[in-house]
């Protein structure tokens, strides 16, 4: 069941107009996932592109284990990709995550019992504990678009990749490209402005990373001499519309922040939404997102 409600020193800088720094950003990421740790996994898990793989899937595809021997998830969550990878690549490679949400990582702890797989509470601006070049793959699962200021992780990245290293990362693709995709947003969205008028103009982490020209000049700006490439995908999941409506309110920020009332309220236009589009008793939503992959040119 989501928590929503959720007021924090971000919430509170969005409803006076003002910008939230890095320490509102942190203050507001920390009390949502404190109150719904796991949520991403829930619709990211469910989201598959036309060969049937979901997102987490597609990050995991960039491992090569006969060349990959350590591995970071930067903002690992629950937990969800560092399991996958674990049991997908045998133990010749070994793998670390890092987020800062301690109920994330309790989680994932929790799931990685049985795992030599080390967690370690951190920001993704300061891994100071890692030593320089000396990780061949860096994933990011759905949080580099959170990440405010920007600029230090991925120099935080480059310094710790070794020669020949690839970061990946999920983020946010054009709402434009996924049928249907702006509709939702825009129910969910127009629900959050109610509450917060600024909401969705002022906008987590840095908005750059959300568009892939800006992506792209902001990662050269930082990994000259590599090579950068954001590759699109569709992610598509059916259900009936009372899942739908639950499941894609459960992934979208902005739905933690309404009242419990307002909640009801957006989880029923959704519905209807979904039910207007159903066919045999089932609806479906596309989530686009990006792959960002960089790697050493030569
Ligand atoms: C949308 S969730 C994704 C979690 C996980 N990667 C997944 O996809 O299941 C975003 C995660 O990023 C983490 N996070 C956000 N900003 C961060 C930062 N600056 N440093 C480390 N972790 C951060 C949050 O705590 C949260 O666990």
């Amino acid at each position: 069941m989501q928590r929503s409600n959720i007021v924090s020193a971000w919430t509170r800088q969005v409803e006076n107009g003002q910008k939230p720094d890095s320490s509102d950003l942190q203050d507001h990421l920390t009390a949502i996932h404190q109150e719904n740790a796991g949520f991403t996994e829930a619709l990211a898990s469910k989201c598959r592109d036309s060969n049937g793989k979901n997102s987490y899937e597609l990050l995991a595809d960039v491992i090569d284990q006969d060349h990959h021997s350590k591995v970071l998830d930067l903002a690992c969550g629950s937990g969800v990709l560092l399991d996958l990878c674990n049991k997908r690549f045998d133990s010749k490679v070994s793998f670390a995550g890092i987020d800062i949400s301690n109920a994330e990582l309790k989680l994932a702890s929790e799931r990685l019992i049985k795992t030599d797989i080390v967690l370690h509470q951190s920001m993704a601006q300061g891994l100071d504990f890692i030593a320089d070049m000396s990780v061949d793959v860096i994933l990011c699962h759905w949080a580099l678009t959170l990440m405010d200021p920007i600029i230090p992780v991925l120099k935080t990245v480059k310094r710790i990749l070794k020669h020949k290293g690839i970061f990946a990362a999920i983020v946010d693709g054009d709402g434009e490209s996924a049928p249907g995709y702006r509709e939702i947003h825009n129910i969910i969205y127009t629900h959050a402005q109610r509450k917060y008028s600024n909401y969705g103009t002022i906008e987590l982490g840095d908005a750059r990373v959300r568009k892939t020209d800006k992506l792209l000049e902001l990662a050269g700006n930082i990994f000259v001499d590599f090579d950068i490439k954001i590759s699109p995908f569709n992610l598509s999941f059916s259900a009936t519309p009372e899942i739908l409506a639950r499941e894609t309110a459960g992934f979208f920020y902005a739905s933690f922040v309404l009242s419990a009332e307002e909640h009801c309220l957006m989880l029923r236009e959704l519905e209807n939404h979904f039910f207007d589009r159903m066919e045999n008793g089932e609806s479906c939503f596309t989530l686009p997102v990006n792959l960002l992959m960089i790697k050493e040119a030569r």
